[in-house]
């Protein structure tokens, strides 16, 4: 896996496949859904779910797993990705999350802060503030987290593209299953060898946590760790990678708070649980019934399938207030959905406010005067599964 430059193999095109659904404005279908459907039987690239779209609901599912299982991802992403704590229930998710999440210890992210992911940004932002124009999509969201990801589980820089392009193509299942599963295998071979290395002689990074790192004696196993080796990139990257996206756009579209970001960056934490709010770059998680329940007044039998509608939640007017309106000052962002809730919420939830931070401060600190460009016509926030601005073509004053 060398030879080629950094970013060569990156295709957005993949990235875009993965949306699933070029759906521009899904919302006022979820307000239909919340206040007259509110469990709804959806086929989805012709597998069937029960699709259900109200806050209080979704917040209960999340937080009841001996009910909502997520062995569900054992059907789907667990075919291509192997075991992951995604689709873990009860003591064996319990256990296994508490020895990758050592590996996410706060300690680790502050270190990272400085030594990497400020720098990561950087380096992206040289490449176009002398130019007074970008589209920050293709040359700057995209590729953020993909680096700061492949940096921090230490795999050698000429393989970020092609680490980045098979992690994609992981997750293109829905789209193509034998594209998924030859990606799989590629991405085992390769990180057998690292792990292999990584347990002779341990580095600093994240793959050598994961191979060494013990618990009450207990070690993960080797496939454990190429699963949540799989599991890593598309979780952090896809998803990173669109917040920032939402929250520019948001930002930029409503410019009185752009400017009040600007000159007061402690906005930048509440405008992000707000972009967050607004547009969920995940939109839907995936849970099965054990037994037979009732949500919303409709009764369910053991085995159903779920789909919880975290975008649908997110804009509940009977939680937010006027819940289409991007507002960074809105008290209750925070209470989104957007990182789930109950033990699988977001494990990377803190290393993508940091990043997302970071590269916020960057951008406003080195392209002054940011704006979108009124030349072009219409980017917009679009997708079904995952949700960002396909593109963002901006203007400022060069130099920064
Ligand atoms: C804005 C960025 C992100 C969003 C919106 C997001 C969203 C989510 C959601 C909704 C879940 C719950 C899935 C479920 O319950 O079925 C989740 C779980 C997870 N996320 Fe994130 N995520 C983000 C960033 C990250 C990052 C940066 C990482 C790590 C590098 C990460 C790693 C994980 C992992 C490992 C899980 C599984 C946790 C478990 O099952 O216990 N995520 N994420």
């Amino acid at each position: 896996m060398s030879g080629k430059g950094v970013d060569d193999d990156l295709d957005l095109d993949l990235f875009t496949d993965t949306a699933v659904g070029d759906v521009r404005d899904p919302y006022p279908d979820y307000a239909e859904g919340r206040r007259d459907r509110p469990v709804e039987f959806v086929q989805f690239y012709g597998q069937g779910s029960h699709r259900v779209y109200r806050y209080a609901d979704l917040d209960r599912i999340l937080r009841e797993p001996e009910t909502f299982s997520s062995e569900v991802y054992g059907q789907s992403m667990g075919l291509v990705m192997g075991p992951t704590i995604l689709g873990m229930d009860g003591h064996e998710h319990h256990t296994q999350r508490g020895l990758v999440a050592h590996a996410f210890r706060r300690k680790a992210l502050e270190e990272w802060t400085v030594s990497l992911i400020e720098p990561t940004v950087n380096e992206l932002i040289d490449r176009f503030a002398g130019k007074a124009e970008a589209d920050l999509v293709r040359q700057f969201t995209f590729l953020f987290p993909i680096r700061i990801i492949a940096k921090m589980l230490g795999i050698p820089s000429e393989d970020y593209g092609r680490f980045a392009k098979l992690s994609i193509e992981l997750i293109s299942i829905a789209v193509d299953i034998q594209r998924g599963f030859e990606a799989s295998a590629a991405l085992r071979e390769y990180f057998s060898q690292i792990v292999e290395e990584r347990r002779r002689d341990p580095q600093g990074d994240l793959i050598s946590s994961l191979a060494t790192v013990e618990v009450d004696g207990e070690r993960l196993p080797d496939e454990h760790i190429y699963g949540f080796l799989r599991l890593l990139l598309p979780a952090g990257a896809e998803t990173t990678y669109r917040l920032l996206g939402n929250l520019l756009f948001g930002l930029m579209t409503n410019t009185s708070q752009l400017d009040e970001v600007r000159a007061d960056r402690s906005l930048i934490a509440p405008a992000i649980e707000e972009a967050l709010r607004w547009e969920s770059p995940v939109q839907f998680v995936a849970r099965g019934t054990t037994r037979d329940v009732e949500i919303a007044g409709q009764a369910f039998t053991a085995g159903t399938p779920l789909t919880l509608c975290l975008g649908a939640a997110n804009r509940d007017d009977t939680v937010f207030e006027d819940p289409d309106r991007f507002d960074i000052h809105r008290a209750n962002a925070r209470d989104h959905l957007a990182f789930a809730e109950g033990p699988h919420r977001c494990l990377g939830e803190h290393l993508a406010r940091a990043e997302t931070t970071a590269a916020m401060n960057a951008l406003l600190d080195r392209l002054p005067g940011l704006v979108l460009d009124p030349g072009h016509t219409d980017p917009h926030v679009h997708g079904l599964a995952f949700r960002s601005p396909t593109a963002l073509p901006v203007r400022f004053r060069p130099g920064g």
